[in-house]
C-alpha cells in the first residue's frame, strides 16, 4: 500500500535543462583544471546505480556486509527509541531497500505505527523500491518521494507533521569533506524539527589494506563503476573517450584520511566534448581525480554532530567496530542553563 509523489519544483522543466548544464559546466571546468577532476556525484546514472549495486555484493566491499550486520545486531535498541507513537521511517537514497527491511521487519513484527518514506531523484529506482517493499511487506505503508532530499524533505514536513526518523546509510556522507558534510548536515537540521533522529552510517578508520582492497576489487567491478563516469561524459555530452585507455586507480591518503579514486590516461591523447566545444589533452599517466571516500575516527563524528545542532543518541557498531550507524537527535531548543 502506498503511493508515489514527484515533488516537481515550479521550474521543473528548466531544473531538467539546468541538470545537463551543470553536468557540463562541471565536466569543463573540472576537465580544465590542473589537476584535471570530476566529481562523484555523476556517477550514477542507471548503469552507475547498477554497478553500485553489484559493488555491494563483492566480498571485498566490506561497508554494505558491516552495515547489515551493525542493524541486525542493534534492531531491537534503534526500536527502543521510537516508544511515542506515530513517527515516519524517511530514507534518503534507499537504494533496493535491503538495509532498511531489517528494520522495517522489526518494527512490523512489534506493530509500531508508521509510514515508510523513501526519497530518491530516480523515479526508475523508486518505482521498483516500491514494487519490492509491496511484496515484502503487504501491510508497510510505503509513500514514495521522487525529489532531491531537501526539496523532499521540505514537502514532507509541509503535509504531514509526525516526528521522523532519517536514514541516511551507506556512508553516503563520505563522499564529501568536512565543510561539506556540515553544510549538508546543518540543511537537514533545518528540515527537521526538535526531537527528530537521524542514523548516518561511517565508514571508520581500520586497517589500510582492507580499505584498499574495497576499492580495489578483483572482479574489476570498480574500475567498471569509476570508468562508466567517462562512458556517460560520452553519451550524454558527446564525449569521445577511449575507455581503453584510462586505467582505474584507487589508493588511500592518510592524511586526507580518505579513499579516493582516478583514472589515469594510459597515453598521451586529445579527447573532444561536444556539449563544451572542446579538446582536453591528457599526458601519458596524467590522472583525473573522481572520488572522496573518507573514513572516519570517532572524534570526528562527535565533532560534526556537535557542530551542526545535533546530540548523539547511540553509536552502534557492527562486530568488528568497522562501520558506525551514528544516531543524533535534533536539538533546537538549548536546555535552561
Ligand atoms: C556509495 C559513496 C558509499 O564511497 O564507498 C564504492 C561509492 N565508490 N566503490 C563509497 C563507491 C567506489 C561508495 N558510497
Amino acid at each position: 500500500m502506498g503511493s508515489l509523489y514527484k515533488v516537481l519544483t515550479h521550474l521543473d522543466l528548466e531544473n531538467i535543462v539546468n541538470e545537463q548544464q551543470a553536468f557540463s559546466l562541471d565536466v569543463l571546468v573540472g576537465l580544465s583544471e590542473k589537476p584535471k577532476r570530476l566529481s562523484s556525484r555523476y556517477f550514477y546514472d542507471d548503469r552507475g546505480s547498477e554497478l553500485f549495486a553489484q559493488i555491494m555484493d563483492l566480498p571485498e566491499y566490506y561497508l554494505t556486509k558491516c552495515e547489515f550486520n551493525v542493524l541486525k545486531r542493534n534492531r531491537k535498541e534503534i526500536e527502543a527509541l521510537l516508544t511515542d507513537g506515530k513517527f515516519n521511517l524517511v530514507e534518503l537514497g534507499a537504494g533496493d531497500g535491503r538495509k532498511t527491511s531489517i528494520l522495517i521487519e522489526n518494527f512490523l513484527n512489534h506493530n509500531l505505527k508508521f509510514k515508510y518514506i523513501p526519497i530518491d531523484i530516480s523515479e526508475a529506482a523508486m518505482k521498483n523500491l516500491i514494487e519490492t517493499m509491496n511484496e515484502k511487506f503487504p501491510s508497510l505503508h510505503t509513500d514514495g518521494i521522487v525529489a532531491e532530499y531537501f526539496n523532499g524533505l521540505k514537502w514532507l514536513g509541509n503535509v504531514n507533521a509526525e516526528k521522523s526518523l532519517v536514514l541516511f546509510l551507506g556512508s553516503n556522507l563520505g563522499n564529501f569533506n568536512k565543510p561539506q558534510s556540515r553544510v549538508f548536515l546543518r540543511n537537514l537540521w533545518n528540515t527537521l524539527n526538535d526531537g527528530d533522529l537521524l542514523i548516518t552510517g561511517f565508514d571508520l578508520k581500520k586497517d589500510i589494506d582492507v580499505m584498499r582492497r574495497a576499492y580495489n576489487d578483483s572482479r574489476g567491478i570498480t574500475s567498471e563503476f569509476n570508468l562508466n563516469l567517462l562512458r556517460r561524459i560520452n553519451r550524454e555530452l558527446g564525449g569521445n573517450f577511449d575507455l581503453n585507455k584510462f586505467r582505474h586507480f584507487a589508493s588511500y591518503d592518510v592524511f586526507s584520511g580518505a579513499m579516493e579514486s582516478y583514472l589515469v590516461s594510459l597515453e598521451r591523447q586529445t579527447v573532444y566534448i561536444e556539449a563544451v566545444s572542446q579538446n582536453f589533452f591528457f599526458e601519458a599517466w596524467e590522472p583525473i581525480h573522481t572520488e572522496y571516500s573518507y573514513k572516519y575516527l570517532e572524534s570526528d563524528i562527535r565533532s560534526l554532530a556537535e557542530t551542526t545542532g545535533f546530540t548523539i543518541e547511540k553509536q552502534l557498531y557492527d562486530s568488528r567496530k568497522y562501520f558506525i550507524d551514528s544516531v543524533w537527535r535534533v536539538q533546537k531548543i538549548t536546555p535552561d542553563k
